[in-house]
């Protein structure tokens, strides 16, 4: 497996995703503030590894930064995490990665500086190495759902290249592929950025899983036809009702699944859950530019001067969703309870591992 993100003595290394599939490529960030960049212009992109990357951002902001002092530190990490907050609003991950940072610093807040970078830095390459076992738990768990054999058909790249290896939704499938079932992959080309297209297909043919690309508009035809046995996609917010912020597009999918009794799986770890929403009413829904509609390639295929929407998230009621696949297990309606276990039973084994770490004072 190729990776997505490293760290390395010299900064933080992402893969350069808009060059996919042509040229693969590591763009180095030097700072935090390059690391933001990556995030916004979306060189890595995908819910997980966005929080992957915030965390090694701040970890790397705080390796540069000259402070000599805890609470200097300190001031200049609320900074840090300000500027790596304001890339992208709608994957909750990011924030959930940046709160976990703090909480690093809240433990080590009396020690040295140096004592402090270096547990900042340990917690952002543990953050790194559990969302690959996170995915592959995932994997195991979702695998069952999966048919023997069949055609699987996925909406934008929730693969290796959307977390830190592995995957969500193509990490079930992966797991699926590895128990020898023989499953084949329809991939939503996923207008207007192509994630499906560009990045699903590269990766899944890397690991020679069959995949076939369609356009968006072709997933009803394909329902319809009994030629898909499920859907299986990723998430970037769960509200606590199981309403999935996901791919604009993803919402479509999942009615015309509904439509032809297809079942629809959203694969998304713990981190992915915003419980403090009632609803997916109140995820932010992050607009972006025009050009990613009116040009492709570089190449307008729209009249100078049209009106243009982009929202790049749409959010799917829990009604049209199946299960929810996560580390800890599959979530089942109604969402209400059975996330809220799921979470509970996170949140319990984290805390009993921060009791437990050695030489570590409780965030
Ligand atoms: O805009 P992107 O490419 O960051 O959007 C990615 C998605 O919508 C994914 O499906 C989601 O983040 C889950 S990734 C495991």
């Amino acid at each position: 497996m190729i990776p997505t993100l490293e760290w390395t003595d010299e900064g933080v290394k992402l893969l350069d995703q808009p060059a996919l599939p042509a040229r693969v490529e590591y763009k180095l960030c030097r700072d935090h503030h390059e690391v933001a960049a990556g995030i916004r212009e979306m060189v890595v992109r995908g819910a997980p590894a966005i929080g992957v990357a915030a965390a090694l951002g701040v970890a790397l902001g705080a390796k540069r930064s000259s402070a000599a002092t805890a609470e200097a530190l300190g001031r200049e990490l609320d900074e840090i995490c300000e500027a790596l907050r304001r890339t992208r609003p709608t994957a909750v991950n990011l924030f959930w990665a940046l709160e976990r940072m703090k909480r690093c610093f809240a433990a080590h807040a009396t020690e040295t500086p140096a004592a402090i970078r270096a547990a900042l830095e340990r917690e952002a390459r543990a953050i790194l190495d559990e969302d690959i076992a996170i995915n592959r738990a995932m994997g195991a768990h979702g695998a069952a759902l999966l048919p023997d054999a069949g055609r699987v058909l996925t909406h934008c790249n929730a693969g290796a290249l959307a977390t830190a290896g592995y995957g969500t939704a193509l990490g079930v499938i992966r797991a699926a592929v590895e128990a020898g079932k023989k499953i084949e992959v329809y991939a939503d080309e996923t207008r207007p950025y192509l994630q499906g297209a560009r990045l699903t297909a590269w990766e899944l043919l890397q690991d020679k899983i069959p995949t076939t690309v369609i356009t968006d508009n072709m997933a009803g035809h394909f329902l319809h036809a009994g030629k898909i046995a499920c859907v299986v996609v990723g998430a970037d917010r769960i509200a606590a009702n199981g309403d999935v912020a996901n791919k604009i597009g993803t919402y479509a999918v999942a009615v015309l699944a509904h439509e032809n009794n297809v079942p629809f799986y959203v694969a998304a770890p713990i981190s992915t859950l915003d419980l403090t929403l009632a609803d997916g009413g109140a995820i932010p829904i992050e607009q972006r530019g025009a050009a990613e509609v009116t040009h492709l390639c570089g190449v307008a295929i729209t009249p100078e001067g049209v009106g243009v929407e982009n929202p790049a998230f749409d959010v799917t009621p829990h009604r049209y969703v199946s299960a929810i696949i996560t580390e800890r297990g599959v979530a089942r309606p109604p969402y209400g309870e059975s996330l809220a276990r799921l979470a509970r039973s996170a949140e319990h084994d984290a805390d009993a591992a921060r009791t437990a770490a050695p030489g570590r004072r409780r965030a």
